[in-house]
């Protein structure tokens, strides 16, 4: 399996609230991780069906620009009630008629979605986020890492923290949504820790083993 050489790594997502918690994950290790828009990096078109075929036009698009190893995460909520939707088009149901992207709209839509279904009581609300990490190098090869977290959708929403559909969303064996709990409940996760909740800490906590040698 390929080493990761060096201290730094280029971060290739543009939305906010992953680089934040991405930001948050890496700390430990003392890389140097820049974004993909502190590179100057412009946003690749999402062209895949899976989280992975996405993953990788992010990674590799910023890699081969950079000269460097880069990580990205391509990221979405599945819903059994609407056979799995939206998936890896979780980001576009924010899409409002002007471009721009909104999420309260999206969790509206959601829920407009499940209703259609009949879908009101907690056991026909059930879905995960999940999160491909994908890592890849300059000359095209890359290793994906994978994390997944089971919940169900509430409405109303609840909670003012994260990002996206976080305050829609209750993770299994807890209270809260995501978008109630603080950083590190969501996605806190450091070396030696045995568990972490969020799919993308899950994801990268596979990354950091596996790359990072850590425990
Ligand atoms: P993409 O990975 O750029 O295609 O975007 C994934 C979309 O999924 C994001 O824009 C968010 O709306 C949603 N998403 C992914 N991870 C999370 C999360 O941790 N909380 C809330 N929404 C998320």
């Amino acid at each position: 399996m390929r080493k990761l050489e060096g201290r730094k790594i280029v971060v290739a997502s543009h939305n906010k609230g992953k680089l934040a918690e991405f930001a948050d994950l890496i700390a430990p290790f003392g890389f140097e991780a820049g974004s993909a828009a502190e590179y100057g990096l412009p946003e690749p078109e999402e062209t895949g069906t899976t989280f992975e075929e996405n993953a990788y036009i992010k990674a590799f698009a910023a890699a081969s620009a950079t000269g460097l190893p880069a990580l990205s995460d391509d990221s979405g909520l599945m819903v059994d009630a609407l056979d799995g939707a939206p998936g890896v088009y979780t980001a576009n149901w924010a899409e409002l008629p002007d471009g721009t992207r909104d999420f309260a709209h999206a969790m509206q839509l959601t829920e407009g979605k499940l209703r259609e279904k009949g879908a009101t009581g907690g056991k026909e609300r059930t879905g995960r986020f999940v999160s491909v990490i994908c890592l890849a190098w300059p000359d095209g090869e890359a290793e994906y890492f994978r994390g997944e977290v089971d919940g169900h959708l509430v409405w109303p929403p609840r909670g003012e923290r994260g990002f996206g559909y976080d305050p829609m969303f209750q993770p299994d064996g807890f209270d809260a949504t995501f978008g109630e709990m603080s950083a590190a409940e969501k996605h806190g996760w450091k070396p030696g820790d045995a568990t972490a909740l969020s799919h993308r800490a899950r994801a990268f906590q596979k990354f950091a083993r596996s790359k990072l040698g850590c425990e």
